[in-house]
């Protein structure tokens, strides 16, 4: 007898699908210069202005038809029904069974976002109070070390979304930062990191907080252990860890277990993920870099942003079309990675911070309904390194390798730090990158300047590599909130495209478990047995064990 029950069907089944796909067959080479030459308005009618950001899609491989049939199938695939779940706190990471509310983190007072018939907004601003409080304290020097000294170094140690969102926040708003104060952050397991990140400092002066939603991350209790005992060497009594050590979790039984006293827990919930986690309390180390005031206008960034996604026509929608450009490029057109190119000093941390938002969330091989996919490519590599660095190093790559390698530039047109002509040439850089990628130089162009005809094809650049340029006026807390919610929405949005779970991550759990096996097989005083290893393992295992 046949089973009832359905089979999944594949979002290539969708019409809406087949037609992206038979489109990009058609018209998804088309070169920019043609796309260009035939329409002046081009670069006007494919750029997008909201919450502060502009930006330019018109150097992507886009014609006439692309975009409206991506909307097309947005709608088909539920794009719309998904966002209003998400804020309405419907519990779409269905394989945890939470609610994905990280929308509430920056959701003013005056509104209200119910989960479970509950509103969590008054909650999430009782935290935000406290950490203000808290960090005031700091700041003015009136939080003092147990031998009443004050605080001169924090340092966050977590691992994941608890440290890559802060690291790259308090990187972003250096400019902005109290420079009385210094920041340290340490996630690696490797004591290299920990014994850097301490080396010269006074514990009387150091403050630790200790990052972990679950706080049961190996990584983090480990260096959070480590932290203790070297406090501790220096100060003597155990009640220096009252003023010395602070927790950022969701799970204060653990932290109690840890030492640390929950008067001093800043705390969120588990419907926050780690990747969508930097404007909880998560973010304790950018409010006590930029201070409560400038935390706020980063999560009125992160708002604005919000609501423009919520409100906002699908057409005109940034994040809507920022995260179906990624699908088309990856899925209908081939490219296997993005690179993500800050020109700006400010966002060094900026591609790693994407590529834990990006490929956490969407590097996954089964749809919601648990259907194997084997008929398109989901999400892509996250990859980058600020410009003009990039250029004297990968870029000839991007320009004239094999493969399809489509770019976001992010550019500011003020500096922080107008130095003579400094930010002319970085930015004139940036465009012209683009343009260099877009257009390329034709044989015949190569051949115009007199090239010698062995070394034409070399010197050829065949162009058409897309890509989208987002500006902003300056980066402020404002803009960096608008601009990390663009990416969230986005992979949200391809997420939705591709039908898989954003939310989850049971992808890093096997080599968590397989560590957690491995160890006292390293540490053991007796021979272990290995069998159960495979042979290339057990050896790795035998010749450590040897040293
Ligand atoms: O192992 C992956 C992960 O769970 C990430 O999703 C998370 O951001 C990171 O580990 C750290 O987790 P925690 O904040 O619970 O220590």
């Amino acid at each position: 007898m046949p089973s009832s029950k359905a089979v999944p069907s594949s979002r290539t089944h969708l019409p809406e699908w087949r037609a992206v796909a038979d489109h990009a067959r058609v018209s998804g080479q088309l070169p920019l210069r043609e796309l260009f030459a035939a329409d002046h308005h081009r670069a006007e009618r494919l750029s997008f202005e909201a919450c502060g950001l502009f930006v330019d899609h018109s150097k992507q491989r886009l014609n006439d038809g692309t975009l409206p049939l991506l909307v097309q199938l947005a709608q088909a695939c539920g794009l719309r029904d998904r966002i209003d779940a998400m804020f309405a706190g419907g519990r779409i990471n269905a394989t945890e069974n939470r609610a994905v509310l990280h929308v509430a983190l920056r959701a003013p007072r005056t509104e209200s976002i119910t989960l479970d018939g509950q509103d969590v907004v008054p909650g999430v601003h009782e935290v935000l109070d406290r950490m203000a409080a808290f960090c005031d304290r700091v700041r003015k020097g009136e939080w003092l070390g147990h031998t009443g000294k004050r605080i001169r170094t924090v340092v966050n140690i977590g691992i994941g979304g608890s440290d890559l969102g802060p690291v790259m926040a308090y990187t972003a708003l250096r400019h902005y930062a109290d420079r009385e104060l210094a920041f340290r952050f340490v996630s690696n397991v490797d004591g290299t990191d920990f014994a850097e990140a301490v080396h010269g400092l006074d514990p009387a002066e150091t403050l630790f907080i200790v990052s972990s939603k679950t706080f049961t991350t190996q990584e983090t209790l480990a260096n959070a252990r480590t932290a203790r005992a070297w406090a501790l060497a220096a100060l003597g009594a155990e009640a220096a860890v009252a003023k010395h050590f602070v927790a950022v979790s969701t799970n204060a039984k653990e932290v109690a277990g840890f030492g640390i006293d929950t008067a001093n827990m800043f705390g969120f919930w588990d419907w926050v993920g780690g990747r969508y986690s930097m404007d909880s309390a998560i973010g304790l180390s950018t409010m006590l870099a930029i201070g409560p005031e400038r935390f706020r206008e980063l999560l009125a960034g992160f708002h604005a942003m919000d609501e423009h996604f919520r409100t906002a026509d699908f057409e005109q929608n940034l994040p809507v079309l920022q995260g179906l450009i990624a699908v088309w490029n990856t899925t209908f057109l081939g490219a296997h990675t993005i690179a993500v190119l800050p020109y700006d000093q400010y966002l060094a941390r900026f591609p790693a911070y994407l590529q834990q938002l990006a490929m956490e969330s969407n590097g996954k091989r089964v749809t919601l309904d648990g259907r194997v996919i084997d008929d398109y490519e989901t999400c892509p590599v996250y990859w980058g390194e600020p410009g003009t660095n990039g250029q004297h190093s990968f870029y000839q790559l991007i320009h004239q390798g094999t493969r399809l390698i489509p770019c976001d530039f992010i550019g500011f047109l003020k500096s922080l730090n107008p130095v003579g002509r400094h930010h002319d040439l970085l930015m004139a850089n940036c465009f012209a990158q683009a343009e260099a990628l877009a257009f390329g130089k034709t044989t015949a162009e190569v051949r115009a300047d007199g090239v010698p005809e062995d070394l034409v094809a070399h010197k050829t650049f065949p162009g058409n590599r897309p890509s989208t340029t987002i500006l902003a006026e300056r980066l402020t807390p404002h803009v960096l909130g608008s601009l990390v919610a663009l990416y969230e929405h986005a992979v949200f949005t391809a997420g939705a495209i591709w039908d898989v779970n954003p939310f989850d991550q049971w992808g890093v759990e096997l080599g968590k478990v397989l560590a957690n096996r491995i160890v006292p097989e390293l540490e053991s005083g007796t021979e272990p047995t290995l069998d159960h290893h495979d042979p290339s393992t057990a050896a790795l295992i035998r010749r450590y064990r040897a040293r």
